[in-house]
């Protein structure tokens, strides 16, 4: 995902307080990516059942030693913790094929210009969440590059082999998005 992002998005720097819609597998993945990185102080996790991002909390405040925050999917939360960051990343699966109307945001005013949001579902390849951020002046991208830097990652692992990574996002786009 922060290979994605600094592609997409440009630059290196991440806001030191980060804020993580979901809380399943690809949020693991993210909490983990965006609490090991030394300019990123918090991590807020904002998830529709609670119990089960205090759960991931406590397992990558071990890991990272990074303060990460839990609050309830809801209007006034997002509120609060959109305007106290700089990066909101989606993992939640609102928006995502065949769902493509579901979006997880529950209050626009929160949404500001100096936002940025990478949300992480990849089809489509532009989400309702994405629209959402830009008519309010925030930059957003998809997640179809993390799905490909991720694969790319795994395929070096096992063959010690670059791929190309611009031929994976166009098989990618044709078959399946
Ligand atoms: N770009 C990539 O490479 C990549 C890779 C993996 C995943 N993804 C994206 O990440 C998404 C999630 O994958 P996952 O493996 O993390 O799934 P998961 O473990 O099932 O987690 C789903 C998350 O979505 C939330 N959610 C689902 N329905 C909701 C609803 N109606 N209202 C509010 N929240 C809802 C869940 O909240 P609860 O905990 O309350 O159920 C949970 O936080 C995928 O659909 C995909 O779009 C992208």
């Amino acid at each position: 995902m922060l290979t994605a992002l600094e592609q997409v998005a440009g630059g290196s720097t991440l806001p030191a307080h980060c804020v993580v819609l979901g809380a399943g597998g690809a949020s693991r993945a993210v909490v983990y990516a965006l609490g090991t990185r030394n300019e990123v102080d918090r991590v807020t996790i904002l998830n529709r059942t609670v119990e089960r991002a205090e759960a991931l909390a406590e397992d990558m405040e071990k890991i990272t030693g990074k303060q990460i925050s839990v609050a309830p999917m809801e209007a006034d939360a997002q509120a609060r913790v959109f305007a106290d960051t700089g990066l909101v990343v989606n993992t939640t699966s609102l928006g995502m094929h065949p769902q493509v109307d579901a979006y997880p945001l529950l209050n626009a005013k929160a949404v500001h210009p100096d936002l940025v949001l990478y949300d992480t579902v990849f089809n489509p390849l532009e989400t309702r969440l994405m629209r959402e951020f830009q008519a309010a002046g925030a930059p957003a991208y998809g997640g179809l590059d993390m799905l490909v830097f991720q694969g790319a990652r795994s395929f070096t692992i096992w063959t010690g082999s670059e791929p190309p990574t611009d031929v994976m996002k166009e098989v990618v786009v044709r078959r399946f998005v």
